[in-house]
């Protein structure tokens, strides 16, 4: 299995980093979903600078925050206590989540778990069913091979899998993409609740880039 690497959040400046702090569209439905559930313990896998820890607290969450990276724990903690919020964090390796047996009613890994390669998503697959709660539901991102990193001539891991180069801070990152027969058999075990493939647009460097990402809400 390839090894785990953290995001390098320390050069993630200005209009990249207002990105990662304004939480996702999807939050704000998935809120609202799973108050409307009654579902109390949530886990933000992969928490990045805490934009959905912070805000699924204070939505009422009992919140578990999450990352590999030191640097996003210590920006996530420094947030919530400037909010005033009590929210358990801990670094590590989600490929071995430090969590014990049906933990969570909810969880959200959104562009996290795709940071690995097959045998690593297979793994993942198992401790998210491991961790979650019967009727447990969990909302996660995958990248989709029609995105423009799986054509790149980067380092191949696997036949889904390629180590991404670049200038920032996804250098070095192995990268598994996926296609919808292969989310159909990853995620045999849960029921697929919704499935969808987005295309977004972003400006780097001056152009505007594009990438395809899988959106998936999987019930235990
Ligand atoms: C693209 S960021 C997304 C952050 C957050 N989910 C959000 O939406 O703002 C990916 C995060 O996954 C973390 N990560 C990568 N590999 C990981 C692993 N093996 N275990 C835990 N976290 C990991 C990175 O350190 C980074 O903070």
């Amino acid at each position: 299995m390839v090894e785990s690497k953290a995001w390098d959040w320390k050069i993630v400046k200005n209009k990249q980093e207002q990105t990662w702090l304004e939480p996702s569209i999807e939050s704000y439905y998935l809120i609202d979903r799973w108050q409307k559930q009654c579902k109390k313990d949530f886990l933000d896998l992969g928490c990045g600078l805490g934009r959905h820890t912070i805000q699924f607290a204070k939505a009422g969450f009992n919140t578990a925050g999450f990352d590999l990276s030191e640097e996003s724990i210590r920006r996530t903690a420094e947030y919530a206590k400037a909010e005033k919020l009590d929210i358990a964090l801990k670094v590590g390796d989600m490929l071995e989540l430090p969590y014990p047996d049906a933990s969570f009613d909810c969880i959200l890994c959104r562009n996290v778990i795709s940071h690995t390669d097959t045998a690593g998503m297979r793994q993942i697959v198992e401790e998210l069913k491991r961790v979650l709660r019967p009727e447990g539901e969990c909302y996660l991102t995958l990248g989709s091979k029609e995105t423009w990193g799986f054509k790149q001539d980067w380092p191949v891991v696997d036949e889904n899998t390629k180590i991404r180069i670049e200038d920032g801070p996804e250098n070095g990152i192995p990268h598994f993409y996926a296609d919808y027969d292969l989310i159909q058999e990853l995620f045999k075990d849960f029921k697929i609740e919704l499935v969808y493939q987005l295309e977004d647009f972003y400006e780097k460097d001056g152009k505007t880039l594009n990438s395809w990402h899988y959106h998936l809400l999987i019930k235990k």
